[in-house]
């Protein structure tokens, strides 16, 4: 009986995966899992692997490397997050609005900006 009652098309709840549920909320931490969800707003220009490429804007200057393959690689935590609250680079480059939206990512908390460079890093 318990055997036949398994060949039943229902789906017992012990059965269900229950650690993976699509659309869960992502838990706000200064973690790179977190930072994977927020680069989401970077990959329309930045590509989806964050490696940049031809500018999406016609006309528009080449989008850079995000990745530790670009000058991630040699950024402190802290040069990273000077860099998208004023659009300024260690190597003293200004950084335009239209082209890399730094007065959007000026708005991000600390904590978004750390979670997005420990992302960033893993790649
Ligand atoms: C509208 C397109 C666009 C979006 C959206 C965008 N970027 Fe950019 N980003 C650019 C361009 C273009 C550059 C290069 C600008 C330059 O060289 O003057 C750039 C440069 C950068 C740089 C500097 C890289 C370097 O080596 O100088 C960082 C860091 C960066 N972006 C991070 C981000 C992050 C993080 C996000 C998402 C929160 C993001 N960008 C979203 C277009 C974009």
């Amino acid at each position: 009986m318990l055997s036949a009652l398994d060949k039943l098309p229902l789906i017992p709840a012990e059965k269900i995966d229950h650690g993976w549920r699509p659309g869960a909320p992502i838990a706000k931490g200064a973690t790179a899992e977190y930072g994977q969800y927020l680069s989401m707003s970077c990959t329309g220009c930045h590509q989806p692997n964050l490696k940049g490429g031809e500018s999406p804007i016609p006309g528009g200057v080449f989008v850079r490397d995000i990745t530790p393959s670009g000058n991630l690689g040699k950024w402190s935590e802290q040069d990273f997050i000077a860099v998208l609250r004023t659009g300024k680079t260690p190597d003293g480059r200004t950084m335009k609005n239209e082209d890399m939206p730094w007065q959007m990512t000026n708005k991000y908390s600390d904590e978004e900006l750390t979670a997005l460079y420990r992302y960033l890093k893993t790649l």
